[in-house]
């Protein structure tokens, strides 16, 4: 364990933000991860996974704790499943494809999500109509009080939309370290239905789609909607979704017919961010050397050398300019720092 001072967090965040960590340390163990928070010396700390979900507005006055537990593990194979572990250092994206070259289904229409594993519960990513608690069974977490390992089931975790209990309840409270999956091992749920898939894996002349081409599939099309953080800086979707009324939807639709939409609930309907954003004007605007992605308005890019704060003025701009315009407020999915 060797704890550097003053190291530039750029590499470390997909935004490509430059800020300065006043300490630094990486932690590839639980027991690494426990040593440190018995050190003395480092009251503040920050604790960063695979940077994909966060904009960094400010020097990081802190030890900042960096998570590459690395490895995996078959914990059950049963009839037609697997449980596998797999810990919280481990590449979202890679592990996916560890996980198709084994022939287990379920985080196949997940492919090419930007982050580590072990923060996929906390926002409980999603995309092409399948979340992450469709097949995680559990979380181990590490109680920074206690400094003991504790078991979240799926229950426990209480997901939501982008949501669960480490981003509410228990937030600040616990560092998840390994996630444990249940994956298909035969007769596949092949998850086609959401429209991009199906239109995808026609131009790609795919009769019988697999959980591997359709991976194929949705990699093509984030490819084509999303920007890849090596080559521009970006966060994914900036903002969530947000879900109004039924009511407001309807007041909405008669000034907008032509609105996306889809039903959440009896009451509740979800609109789509990235559309408001587009219509709002601001598809493609440029500011300097940060502005919104051409092919997807919900994503918010930095080309180089863009602060922290100049993106965070940018996102409330849009915010205030959004609101204005359709009464809707869009909250930000990315974790503001
Ligand atoms: N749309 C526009 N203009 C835009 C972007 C979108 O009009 O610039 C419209 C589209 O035409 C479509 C609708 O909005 O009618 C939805 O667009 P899309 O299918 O691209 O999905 P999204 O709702 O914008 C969500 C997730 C993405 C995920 C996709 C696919 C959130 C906040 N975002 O985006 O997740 O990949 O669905 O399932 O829920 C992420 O979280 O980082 C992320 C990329």
């Amino acid at each position: 364990m060797h704890i550097q001072n003053q190291i530039s967090l750029k590499p470390y965040n997909t935004f490509g933000i430059d800020v300065i960590a006043k300490h630094y340390v990486s932690v590839t163990t639980t027991e690494d991860l426990r040593a440190v928070y018995n050190l003395e010396g480092y009251p503040n700390k920050f604790i960063l996974g695979g940077g994909s979900n966060m904009l960094l507005t400010q020097d990081i006055d802190a030890l900042v704790i960096h998570l590459n537990l690395k490895g995996k593990q078959i914990l059950e194979t049963q009839d037609q499943h697997v449980l596998v572990e797999c810990q919280a250092g481990e590449n979202w994206h890679e592990f996916v494809q560890w996980t198709l070259d084994q022939d287990y289904g379920g985080l196949e229409n997940l492919s090419l999500i930007p982050g580590n594993v072990g923060t996929s519960p906390i926002q409980n990513i999603g995309a092409y109509g399948v979340e992450l608690k469709d097949s995680l069974v559990s979380c181990n977490a590490f109680n920074i009080t206690t400094k003991k390992v504790e078991v979240f089931t799926n229950a426990e975790c209480q997901f939501g939309y982008r949501n669960s209990i480490f981003k509410n309840e228990v937030k600040g409270q616990y560092i998840i370290v390994s996630v444990v999956f249940k994956l298909t091992t035969r007769n596949h749920l092949l998850r086609t239905g959401y429209g991009a898939i199906s239109a995808e894996l026609e131009r790609m002349n795919v009769e019988q789609p697999t959980i591997q081409t359709i991976s194929e599939a949705v990699i093509a099309i984030r490819k084509s909607k999303l920007p890849d953080p090596k080559d521009i800086g970006n966060s994914g979707s900036f903002f969530k979704n947000p879900i109004i009324s039924k009511a407001q939807f309807k007041n909405l639709q008669s000034h907008f017919p032509d609105v996306p939409f889809y039903k959440v609930s009896e009451t509740d309907i979800k609109v789509p961010a990235g559309w408001l954003i587009e219509k709002a004007g601001f598809k493609g605007k440029t500011f300097g050397n940060y502005g919104v992605h051409k092919k997807q308005a919900l994503v918010l890019v930095n080309y180089g050398g863009a602060s922290g704060k100049e993106i965070l003025k940018l996102s409330e701009l849009i915010q205030q300019t959004v609101y204005r315009i359709f009464e809707i407020h869009i909250e930000a999915e990315v974790n503001i720092i």
